[in-house]
């Protein structure tokens, strides 16, 4: 069966350098790898705790997206940085998924991508803190924080930096491979 990665961008911009990147591992991606792209994060309501009890079913899009989690050998975030913490939508996504379990053990890369020189850091920390409660398994070499993203993106979205290519080709080809590992081990 194909290998499936699931993207998810923090950001609800058209020209989102976040999401583009996440296009550009989408292109990279070998044939027999499926990578999709969620794009619901704005349908998704308010969380609440009451919304979610076992008396009440999930919303249809909180189902969707739980699903889409669930069914991906692999989740690759990248979010862009609002005053310093992960942009509300993508929290909001991510209260939804907590009590519900898909992150558990489910390997995960965590990209924050910024126009700053700074990358956007604190809110690659905080993402990071937030699926490590969940149980992700985030490895180091599953954190990439990308500072200056407008001098390797162009304002086609297109990714035009050959070092950050060839690390976010590397980062698909580890996840894969570290399936395929664990798989030998059982
Ligand atoms: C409300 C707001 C707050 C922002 N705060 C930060 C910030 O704290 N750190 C940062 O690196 N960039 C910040 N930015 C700039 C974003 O990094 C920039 O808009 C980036 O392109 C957003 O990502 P995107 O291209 O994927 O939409 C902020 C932008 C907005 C609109």
């Amino acid at each position: 069966m194909a290998f499936k990665i699931l993207g998810i961008s923090g950001s609800l911009r058209s020209a989102s350098s976040n999401t583009s990147l996440l296009r550009a591992c989408a292109a990279i991606a070998p044939a027999d790898m499926v990578f999709s792209i969620y794009d619901g994060l704005d349908k998704l309501p308010y969380f609440s705790p009451e919304l979610d009890t076992e008396q009440s079913t999930a919303p249809l899009t909180v189902a969707d997206l739980r699903q889409q989690v669930q069914a991906a050998d692999a989740v690759v975030f990248s979010t862009p940085e609002y005053a310093f913490g992960i942009p509300g939508v993508l929290k909001n996504a991510l209260d939804w998924l907590v009590s519900s379990g898909e992150f558990t053990h489910k390997p995960t890369v965590v990209i924050s991508a910024s126009p700053l020189a700074t990358g956007g850091e604190k809110a690659h920390a905080s993402l990071v803190q937030t699926l490590t409660v969940m149980t992700a398994d985030i490895r180091e070499e599953y954190k990439l924080i990308i500072p200056v993203i407008r001098t390797k993106i162009n304002p086609e979205g297109i990714l035009t930096d050959a070092v950050l290519e060839k690390t976010l080709r590397t980062l698909i080809s580890d996840l894969a491979a570290a399936k395929s590992a664990s798989e030998d081990q059982h």
